[in-house]
């Protein structure tokens, strides 16, 4: 193995199990020390249990690596400062945080409750930002950090029943594009990987054969590679799963630019709306502020 974290800390939330279980194990297995968190409850957020995160630090432990436990909710803000602490406390320092745990509470969205809102948002979207909260301070006094932050394809593209686990999955995407520019300073870059696998979360829409064969183990060696040190890409959207991998990407087409001394009113738009929504020679954009500096250079051309 020639990809390795030997000295490094990962913080893998959610790890007692499915996506967050493999990854712990495979960074394990590449000598990083790891700090498995796990509530431990119900898929659709119930309860709380010790045992699964237990039981993966023993599984890293049994196969002769390192690792601890962490029992706190990512829904709560103490929660993430005290996972970043038991890194610290208890190995001095920490360079992966891959944001993973997660819920689904799906219902069509006429019928959804604003508990079935609020619940998802917290685990997902405040739960990426009270650990990231917790470790930014630490990436940018040693200049260095990894995070994985974990969307869906339901987050990108959309899926029927999941306007809360959507909309969720969709604010990684927003929170990555900000913290992809915060973090170039500090040699911190901030990926995303939208996963397929087997796990108890796709058990319900998934039939039983297709979960045993979709091993989250597919999707691992992405994640690994992007929170090592080979990885200098920064706000990237990997979709991997069952032996698939690509990126997916939000761009920008080239518009049309008929300048501000043009007559311009609903008919134009209606009458240029083809060229308008072409992404013939669409890009990607890096930050907010490509969009007005590429008005303003439109419009130095017409001058
Ligand atoms: N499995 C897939 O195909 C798939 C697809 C898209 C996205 N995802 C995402 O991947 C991540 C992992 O999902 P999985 O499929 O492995 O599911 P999983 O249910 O097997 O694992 C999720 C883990 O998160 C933990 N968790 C839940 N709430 C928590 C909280 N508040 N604090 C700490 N831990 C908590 C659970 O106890 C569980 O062990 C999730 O964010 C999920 O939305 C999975």
């Amino acid at each position: 193995m020639t990809i390795r974290f030997d000295g490094q800390v990962a913080l893998v939330t959610g790890a007692g199990a499915g996506l967050g279980r493999a990854y712990a194990l495979d960074l394990a297995a590449r000598g990083a020390k790891v700090v498995v968190n796990d509530l431990g409850g119900d898929p659709h957020g119930q309860g709380e249990n010790r045992a699964a995160a237990q039981k993966v630090v023993d599984e890293i432990k049994a196969a002769g690596g390192e690792g601890v436990p962490n029992f706190d909710s990512v829904s709560s803000y103490d929660g993430g400062f005290n996972m970043v602490k038991t890194a610290i406390d208890t190995y001095g320092r920490l360079d992966v945080v891959i944001c993973n745990a997660g819920i689904l509470r799906d219902v069509a969205f006429h019928n959804m409750s604003e508990e079935d809102w609020d619940k998802v948002f917290a685990v997902h979207l405040k739960g990426s930002f009270t650990v990231l909260r917790a470790a930014w301070p630490v990436f940018r006094q040693q200049s260095y950090g990894r995070v994985m932050l974990t969307t869906s394809s339901s987050g990108i593209w959309g899926q029927f029943g999941q306007a809360n686990y959507g909309a969720a999955k969709t604010g990684m995407l927003g929170l990555m594009n900000v913290l992809k520019q915060e973090g170039v300073k500090y040699n911190t870059m901030v990926n995303t990987v939208a996963p397929v696998a087997g796990t108890r979360l796709t058990a319900s829409v998934m039939p039983q054969e297709m979960v045993d064969k979709l091993k989250p183990e597919f999707v691992s060696p992405a994640v690994v590679y992007m929170v090592s040190n080979e990885c200098s890409t920064s706000g990237y959207v990997i979709e991997a799963g069952a032996g698939n991998f690509s990126r997916a990407s939000m761009v920008k087409g080239p518009g049309a630019q008929p300048g501000m001394a043009a007559n311009l009113d609903a008919e134009w738009v209606q009458a240029n709306w083809d060229r308008i929504c072409s992404l013939e020679g669409a890009v990607p954009m890096w930050r907010a502020g490509q969009t007005l500096a590429a008005f303003q250079a439109a419009n130095a051309k017409q001058a």
